[in-house]
C-alpha cells in the first residue's frame, strides 16, 4: 500500500521541501495538487510529474475529486487555518506548515478538530526530527544537567529581503528549485501575520518547548520592524512553569554570504548544554566538571526538512508516530502571540489569559 497525499499549495517551500520528499518516497503517491496561481501548479506538476487529471485549482475540488489518505497544506500564513480545517473535516491526517495558525483560538479549535476526527497533525517543523535534537531533549529528560534554571536562545536567518517582498536575492541562498515565494506571502502584515515572530520565531521557540520541556507562563517582549511593515527583530524576557527565567532573541537580518545562527544555552543546578544547532554541535558540561560532546551532525542532516512529509507517509501507513504534533504548535502559536501583545502593550502577558 501507498499513501495518498493531496498537496494544497504548491509554492516555494512545497516545491522545494515537501513534493520532493513525496516523489522519493517509494511508499507515498503525490495523488494530487491544488493552488490558484496557474503558472505555480503547472511547474510543479511538471517538475513532479503530476498529470492534468491530479492538478486542481481548488483545494475543496481537489479533495472531493481525489481518494486520499493524507494532505499537506503550504500555503501563506492567513490560510492556514481555513485550509487545515478542510482537510481534518474530512477525516484526513494533516501535514500544516508552520506557523499553525496566526491566532491561539484557530490553532487550538484545529487541534481539538484532529483530536475529534481522530487524525494527526503535524506542525512543519523540521528540526522536531533532528537526531541531535532528540539526543540533547533525551539528555535534558534523563537529568544529565538537573533542573532547568535559565535559557538563552539566539536565532539570526536571512530573511529580511522577503519580508520587503523581495525574495529574488535569496535565490540560490534560499534554493527556490521550481517555484520562488509570493511577493506578499511574507511582507503583508494581512497576509504574514507578522515578520520574524511568525515565520522565524515560530522555530525556535518550537524548539526550545521541545528540548527543554519548558512551558512558558509569561512573556515580557519588545519588537522592531526598521524599514519594514512587519517585526525584523524580537526580544522577549520569559518566565516558564518550573520557575526558570530565559531570553529568547531573533533577527532576520543576517546578510547572504553569512551563516545563519541558532544557539542555545541551557544552564540546569547540575550542568548546562551548549547546542549549536546550525553548526552541528551539542556539548554537555555535567556537575563533576565532565565535558561529553554529542556525535556532531554532517551538514546535510541538520536542517531535516523531508521529514515532516515522511513522517505523514509514515503515519499513514501505521509505523509512526507525529514527531511534531499539534499540541507544540498551538503552545507555540500562544507564545508569539504573547510576544506580539507583550510588545505592543509594553506590559508582561501571563499565558492562559490576564497579565
Ligand atoms: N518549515 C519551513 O522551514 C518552512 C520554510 C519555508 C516556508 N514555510 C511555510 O510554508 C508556507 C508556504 O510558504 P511559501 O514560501 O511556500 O509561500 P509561497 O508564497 O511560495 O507559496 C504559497 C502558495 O500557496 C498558494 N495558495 C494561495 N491560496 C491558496 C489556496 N486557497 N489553495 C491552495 N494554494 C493556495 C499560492 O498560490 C502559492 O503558490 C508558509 O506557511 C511558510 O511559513 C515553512
Amino acid at each position: 500500500m501507498s499513501a495518498r497525499i493531496g498537496v494544497i499549495g504548491c509554492g516555494w517551500w512545497a516545491t522545494r521541501a515537501h513534493l520532493p520528499a513525496l516523489a522519493a518516497n517509494p511508499d507515498a503517491v503525490i495523488a494530487g495538487i491544488a493552488d490558484p496561481d496557474a503558472e505555480n501548479r503547472a511547474r510543479a506538476a511538471e517538475r513532479f510529474g503530476v498529470p492534468d487529471e491530479r492538478v486542481f485549482a481548488d483545494a475543496a475540488e481537489m479533495l472531493s475529486a481525489v481518494e486520499l489518505d493524507a494532505a499537506i497544506v503550504a500555503v501563506p500564513h492567513d490560510l492556514h487555518a481555513p485550509l487545515a480545517r478542510m482537510v481534518l473535516e474530512r477525516d484526513l491526517h494533516l501535514l500544516l506548515e508552520k506557523p499553525m495558525t496566526i491566532r491561539p483560538p484557530d490553532a487550538r479549535a484545529l487541534a481539538a478538530l484532529a483530536a475529534e476526527r481522530g487524525v494527526e497533525l503535524i506542525i512543519g517543523y523540521p528540526w522536531s526530527y533532528s537526531s541531535q535534537v532528540l539526543a540533547v531533549r533525551d539528555a535534558i529528560a534523563e537529568g544529565r544537567i538537573g533542573a532547568i534554571e535559565y535559557v538563552s536562545c539566539q536565532f539570526a536567518s536571512i530573511v529580511r529581503e522577503l519580508y520587503r517582498g523581495n525574495p529574488e536575492p535569496y535565490r540560490d541562498v534560499l534554493g527556490y528549485s521550481v517555484n520562488p515565494p509570493g511577493l506578499k506571502t511574507y511582507a503583508d502584515p494581512e497576509i504574514a501575520g507578522g515578520g520574524q515572530g511568525q515565520t522565524q520565531v515560530t522555530h525556535s521557540a518550537a524548539l526550545l518547548f521541545l528540548i527543554t520541556g519548558l512551558r512558558p507562563v509569561s512573556v515580557a517582549a519588545m519588537t522592531e520592524p526598521f524599514e519594514l511593515a512587519v517585526d525584523l527583530a524580537d526580544a522577549a524576557v520569559v518566565r516558564f512553569d518550573n520557575g526558570a527565567i530565559g531570553s529568547l532573541g531573533s533577527t532576520g537580518s543576517v546578510l547572504p554570504g553569512h551563516d545563519e545562527i541558532l544557539e542555545y544555552r541551557i544552564f540546569g543546578a547540575d550542568g548546562h548544554i551548549l547546542f549549536d544547532v546550525n553548526e552541528g554541535v551539542a556539548v554537555i558540561h555535567g556537575h563533576r566538571g565532565e565535558v561529553h560532546r554529542l556525535p556532531s551532525l554532517p551538514a546535510e542532516e541538520r536542517y531535516p526538512d523531508w521529514a515532516p512529509a515522511d513522517n505523514l507517509v509514515d503515519i499513514v501507513l501505521g509505523r509512526a508516530g507525529n514527531g511534531s504534533p499539534a499540541s507544540l504548535g498551538v503552545l507555540t502559536v500562544e507564545f508569539v502571540d504573547a510576544i506580539y501583545r507583550a510588545a505592543l502593550e509594553g506590559r508582561t502577558i501571563r499565558m492562559g489569559g490576564g497579565s
